[in-house]
């Protein structure tokens, strides 16, 4: 067992559904099973890069009933300034992990825990590494890309988010007699798009790792319509791209660049081929938030109980993970080079296209 008396814990990278749920778990089988005292670090490593250091102690006071309901996370949270490549406001830049090492050490802490993306857990190991410190990752993001793990914190939101917008899609949708295009968020890989197209009821789904054509995209509504459907559903992931393999991108202040439009292209496309009157919801930021779905609860509890019981055996370097039905834990490292995009051989695009929904490719 490592000797430890007091531990970290830090939330990085974009917020998601369930973060306070993990904050909670954290705090409680820490103070509860161990006796430790938990420091709560704001905005991800800016808070450790600040001076003062931002953070405040957490203990079990906070916990009234809200905090398992409430999205966001009350420690704050930075998808920006990556300490190894800090911007400047001229525009260079600089390494500022030192800084952040340095932060870390001053609060005394025997451990840390970092609840992160793929991106963000990358930046803490290699932090971790640099300053030597006793870091446990924990797997958050609505895109459900980390590796390693069949499930990460926000996931389920997202997709109950983008489910229901479908719900009330659909009935505009039929009494208007439009082709309804759902925009949805993932970066890079496709399961909201492919889990919230499936339980929504979509009649297409486009996702990043299945090519397609807008000729098969037609020809689906072609076919809708003669079997007298008068609408269609269609979900696009926002990392599809162009035909002719441009992605939508837009620059934000301060951001760099995010995808955001490919639904308006796909929209138009649609309507070019087909005559059909289209409307797009770009569904946005609404995914991050709400209330976290029981499966986010639970999940996030899970992962938080388990990252302090790997601390008390001291097993650092590690990410949990949710695997077979089991909380495991996997080597960081590994989960970092693993990403995981959705399968185009896997069982939800198996049970979409047993379902008839159209990929785009046949
Ligand atoms: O990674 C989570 C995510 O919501 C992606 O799905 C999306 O592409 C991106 O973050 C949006 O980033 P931002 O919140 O910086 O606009």
């Amino acid at each position: 067992m490592a000797s430890i008396g007091r531990i970290g814990i830090l939330t990085s990278g974009g917020d998601c559904a369930g973060l306070n749920a993990v904050i909670r778990a954290v705090v409680h089988r820490a103070v509860e099973g161990y006796g430790w005292e938990v420091v709560g670090i704001h905005q991800g490593t800016a808070g450790l890069m600040a001076r003062p250091v931002e953070a405040e102690p957490l203990d079990l006071s906070l916990f009234t009933g809200a905090f398992l309901r409430m999205a966001g996370t009350i420690l704050g949270t930075t998808s920006e300034g990556d300490p190894f490549d800090f911007p400047l406001p001229d525009g260079s830049r600089i390494d500022r992990s030192d800084e952040v090492v340095e932060g870390y050490r001053s609060l005394g802490l025997d451990a840390l825990i970092g609840v992160g993306g793929d991106g963000s857990l990358a930046i803490l190991r290699r932090l971790a590494r640099q300053g030597g410190i006793d870091f446990v990752g924990i797997p958050k993001t609505i895109d459900n890309d980390v590796g390693l793990t069949e499930v990460s914190v926000g996931y389920a939101t997202a997709v109950w988010v983008a489910t229901e917008a479908l719900d009330r899609l659909m009935p505009t949708a039929a009494s208007h007699s439009r082709v309804m295009v759902l925009e949805v968020m993932g970066r890079d890989a496709g399961h909201i798009a492919l889990a919230a197209g499936i339980s929504g009821g979509a009649d297409i789904i486009l996702i990043p790792e299945i090519p397609y054509r807008m000729e098969a995209v037609a020809g689906k509504i072609e076919e809708l319509k003669e079997r007298g459907r008068n609408f269609a559903l269609v979900v696009v992931a926002e990392a599809v791209r162009t035909e002719s393999g441009v992605p939508i991108t837009r620059r934000r202040a301060g951001s760099g660049s995010r995808y955001g439009g490919i639904g308006y292209y796909v929209a138009e496309r649609i309507a070019e081929l087909t005559g059909a009157k289209t409307r797009v919801t770009v569904l946005g930021h609404l995914q991050r938030g709400g209330m976290p779905t029981p499966r986010d609860r639970l999940m996030a509890s899970v992962f938080g109980v388990y990252a302090v019981d790997l601390i008390a055996a001291g097993r650092f370097d590690r990410m949990v993970a949710w695997s077979a039905r089991q909380v495991v834990d996997v080597p960081l490292a590994d989960a970092i080079a693993s990403y995981r995009a959705v399968d185009p051989a896997g069982p939800l695009v198996h049970t979409a296209r047993g379902l008839g929904i159209c990929l785009g490719d046949l």
